[in-house]
């Protein structure tokens, strides 16, 4: 079959070369991609928002699935249009979507189907008053929440109540997140572990993948601003096999089963971002799609065919019991720009890459990268998801592997945290 896979960032770039893997698949293109996917892919020029273009672009190519990367197009519908069309995509159609595209409609989903997660409560602009009040009643910090897509910044951990007044005003007064912010969601502080667990679902039965772990902020020790992600591992130790039927249970098959009920069935993946709590796990997050750089963990332990595995989601008859995953471990270090989160240099020249092979178990999935001429320039914040995966199940060994191939790639202003998977040997030591 051909594949086109939507996006340009290291999840996509897993995505393909994971399928790039399976017999089953002949081209694949992908949309817009960067220069590390253009060495399994065929680049398409096109922005992951023109659903018109990368509808003509499947029917002129004869693509039999299309995969969807990021949040953007599947919220705008993506493939509510590509199914209209008799097209098959994997993803959730818009109305299920929204469970990330407005935090307020998954927190009140949540509530009607007794989802565990954050006391809670959502105000649109006219409520301000209201919202002052109950961010009065709760006990800091407080965790000022903008509804819309704001691409990872919209949380705001508030240590006092007056900073939490302040996050308050500056998005219902001054719009600092615009559109994004006409309803907020205030919330309780959840104290604990996080960790991602990514459900394949058909809309009927689903399977879970290995739990991973993210590493948000910028600096070690989980200190200063959130980022995109700067590293991930998986499995995560914390989500035992118990721990996980015990998700499987509580959040996502309540969570399929509600949304069904609804009449907008999920599809796809089903990302839930956990905090585990002294009182069982609770939602933070949904996601409608794989986590970014968990997709970079994640998708390299499935050991099945994964375009088969993607086209049974997008048909409709996945089958979990089939669902092989590898009895391994994986680690995945970010290399970003200097400066990042905030603003960064780009066009630096990246050195060090053509080193690796997976014999060595090492593949680096490209972020922001760009190629002119000969040169592998560096293009965005996440340059780079430098992956380890370790067959022999040691993870301190495959966090040392990570780690040797990060010291053997270089570009100006490379920064990376230097803890990826520590909080994980902390635990089983
Ligand atoms: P999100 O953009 O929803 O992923 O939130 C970003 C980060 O904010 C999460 O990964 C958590 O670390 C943190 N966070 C969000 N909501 C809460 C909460 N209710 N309690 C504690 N931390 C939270
Ligand atoms: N790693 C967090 C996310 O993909 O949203």
């Amino acid at each position: 079959m051909n594949v086109l896979v939507v996006g340009s960032g290291g999840r996509e770039h897993a995505i393909v070369w994971k399928l790039r893997q399976s017999p089953h698949v002949r081209k694949i293109f992908c949309a817009p991609g960067n220069a590390g996917i253009a060495d399994v892919a065929e680049l398409v020029p096109l922005k992951v928002t023109d659903l018109e273009g990368l509808l003509r672009f499947t029917n002129e190519h004869e693509v039999d699935l299309t995969v969807v990367g990021p949040e953007q197009p599947l919220v705008e519908g993506i493939v509510d249009f590509f199914e209209e069309h008799g097209l098959k995509i994997f993803g959730p159609r818009k109305s299920a979507a929204m469970l990330e595209g407005s935090k307020a409609f998954a927190k009140d989903f949540m509530a009607r189907h007794g989802i565990p997660t954050a006391r809670y409560r959502t105000f649109t602009k006219d409520q301000r008053f209201e919202a002052e009040r109950f961010i009065h009643e709760l006990a800091p910090p407080i965790v000022v929440k903008v509804d819309g897509l704001a691409a990872g910044k919209g949380v705001l951990i508030c240590d006092t109540k007056e900073a939490a007044l302040t996050a308050l005003t500056d998005v219902m007064v001054y719009k600092t997140f615009g559109r994004a912010g006409e309803k907020v969601v205030i919330e309780e502080y959840l104290v604990g572990e996080e960790a991602s667990v990514f459900a394949l679902t058909d809309g009927e039965r689903f399977v879970t993948l290995s739990p991973a772990q993210d590493h948000k902020r910028i600096l070690d020790g989980d200190a200063g601003k959130n980022t995109g992600g700067m590293g991930a591992y998986a499995p995560a130790p914390v989500v035992t096999p118990a721990l996980l039927r015990r998700i499987e249970q509580e959040i996502i098959l309540p969570t399929l089963h509600g949304l069904k009920q609804e009449g907008t069935p999920y599809t796809g993946c089903l990302y839930c971002g956990l905090m585990l709590t002294d009182t069982g796990p609770k939602v933070i997050e949904y996601n409608c799609r794989f986590g970014d750089p968990e997709a970079q963990v994640v998708i390299p332990l499935i050991e099945s065919d994964f375009a088969r595995l993607l086209l049974s989601v997008a048909e409709g008859h996945l089958d979990p019991a089939g669902v092989r995953l590898h009895a391994a471990s994986a680690v995945c270090v970010v290399m970003a720009s200097r400066g990042y989160p905030d603003e960064y240099e780009t066009g630096k020249v990246i050195h060090g890459l053509d080193s690796f092979t997976l014999e060595d178990g090492v593949v680096v999935f490209h972020a922001g990268t760009k190629r002119e001429g000969n040169a592998l320039l560096t293009s965005g914040g996440r340059v780079l998801g430098v992956t380890a995966i370790g067959y022999a199940h040691n993870l301190e060994e495959t966090i040392r592997n990570a780690y040797t191939a990060v010291h053997r790639i270089a570009f100006d202003g490379a920064y990376y945290r230097s803890d990826i998977g520590q909080k994980a040997l902390r635990r089983s030591k």
